[in-house]
């Protein structure tokens, strides 16, 4: 969608996959959805995960960018880093009815304060903040949806403050999802507020889907089942990418991307090893990456994984360009890439992501020219992500070999010298 916003991939916290539909604030008071839980990871978020990102960006320099976070200069020696902004409260957050005037209202139990004052203290702690509806009649737990109300719900979401909508599609007929996506969309942009347009669309429609009309109708859409908490999960998103990506990538670019749904790491479900695979993944596809996790009760290794900053920095890399399935070896493993910043002459550096879903280690070797990297005359320098090592200087066609254990991932960036 060419409304200025998501240039690169969203990046935030959501509480759906970790907080579901909690409701339960008496006897579960820190974990049921509530304006409590959104400040409670906002003051996290901001405290620590933004904190962190500056810090990382302040030890590296030289760097020619000059913006990190939004747009927060550090000097001239800083590199550009987005960090997880949109703290994102999904469904269960609605009351039951409208109010009198027609307009939707939070839980007055759970949501003390209001939608307004909650965007209000995100915002104060320097996030945007993010609000899950429904294009149909009701959102999929049950709460009203914007059905019949598009244009006073869209004014009432800029009211708030909102910076993100996560718009469902349940209950809707399948073939009215295009034009109520659209139209709806169109009371978004009669805003003077910017808001990212996140839609499930695809993921509701039979195929084969219009991806022409959905990227042009909003800034993410989701075309998988809903992620779970657990590595089958992961795989069963990373086996239908891999049918898909042949379709899907020329679609995806600055203001529109394919959501293969929430990060789980950090989690239960993951172990260490798997949460590599999946933010490998997220970041060769150029996927948003919405975490949904408790980040009061996270581990470091799980949060080293979510900020770092190299890998980030392919997922939010400016060429906007969804990594491609390179080499399929067996059943399980695989090799990603796709072209980033920077260009050195006329080649553009790339990043690679080797996979692998079995129980077992294997081995992956590739040469530049297999992953696709643009010629470089002066070959590219080699660096695995993870673990920081220096692969040294390599040539188009000289071989990398990825060492794999069971149901883990490496990933680097091959830069074009
Ligand atoms: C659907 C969506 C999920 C979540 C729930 C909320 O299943 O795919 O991401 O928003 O609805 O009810």
């Amino acid at each position: 969608l060419d409304n200025g916003l998501a240039r690169t991939p969203p990046m935030g916290w959501l509480t759906w996959e970790r907080f579901r539909c909690n409701m339960d604030c008496v006897n579960d008071p820190d974990n049921c959805i509530s304006e409590n839980l959104m400040k409670a990871m906002a003051d996290r978020l901001a405290d620590g995960w933004l904190r962190r990102a500056r810090i990382q960006v302040g030890d590296r320099g030289p760097w020619k960018g000059v913006r990190i976070s939004l747009v927060r200069c550090w000097g001239t020696k800083t590199r550009k880093i987005n960090s997880y902004l949109y703290v994102i409260v999904d469904d269960c957050w609605l009351n039951s009815t409208r109010d009198a005037e027609g307009r939707l209202q939070p839980d007055k139990d759970r949501f003390p304060g209001g939608m307004a004052a909650l965007g209000d203290y995100i915002h104060g702690r320097g996030l945007l903040y993010g609000i899950y509806e429904d294009i149909g009649s009701e959102t999929c737990a049950g709460y009203p949806g914007l059905q019949g109300h598009f244009q006073l719900d869209a004014q009432t979401f800029a009211e708030w403050g909102a910076d993100y909508l996560k718009i469902d599609g349940c209950n809707e007929r399948r073939a009215d999802l295009p034009e109520d996506h659209a139209a709806f969309g169109a009371e978004l942009a009669a805003l003077e507020r910017p808001i990212v347009y996140s839609c499930e669309w695809p993921f509701y429609e039979l195929g084969p889907h219009n991806y022409t009309a959905i990227a042009a109708t909003c800034n993410l859409w989701r075309n998988t089942h809903d992620v779970q908490d657990h590595w089958e999960s992961v795989v069963s998103i990373a086996r239908l990418y891999s049918l898909l990506e042949a379709e899907q990538f020329q679609f995806a670019g600055p203001g529109g991307w394919f959501d293969p749904d929430m990060l789980i790491i950090g989690d239960f479900g993951l172990t260490l090893a798997q949460s590599r695979v999946q933010m490998a993944l997220w970041a060769i596809w150029a996927a948003p990456l919405i975490m949904s996790n408790d980040l009061r009760a996270i581990s470091a290794e799980a949060a080293a994984i979510l900020q770092n900053a190299d890998v980030i920095a392919v997922d939010q890399d400016e060429l906007g360009v969804m990594g491609r399935l390179k080499v399929q070896q067996g059943d399980d493993a695989q090799l990603w890439a796709r072209p980033v910043l920077p260009r050195a002459g006329d080649a553009t550096s790339c990043a690679v992501a080797a996979v692998n879903y079995g129980d077992s280690a294997t081995e992956l070797s590739f040469t530049p020219a297999l992953a696709g990297c643009a010629e470089a005359a002066g070959g590219y320098r080699v660096r695995e992500l993870y673990s920081g090592a220096d692969g040294g200087l390599v040539q188009p066609g000289d071989t990398i070999t990825a060492s794999l254990p069971p149901t883990d991932a490496l990933i680097y960036t091959l830069t074009a010298q």
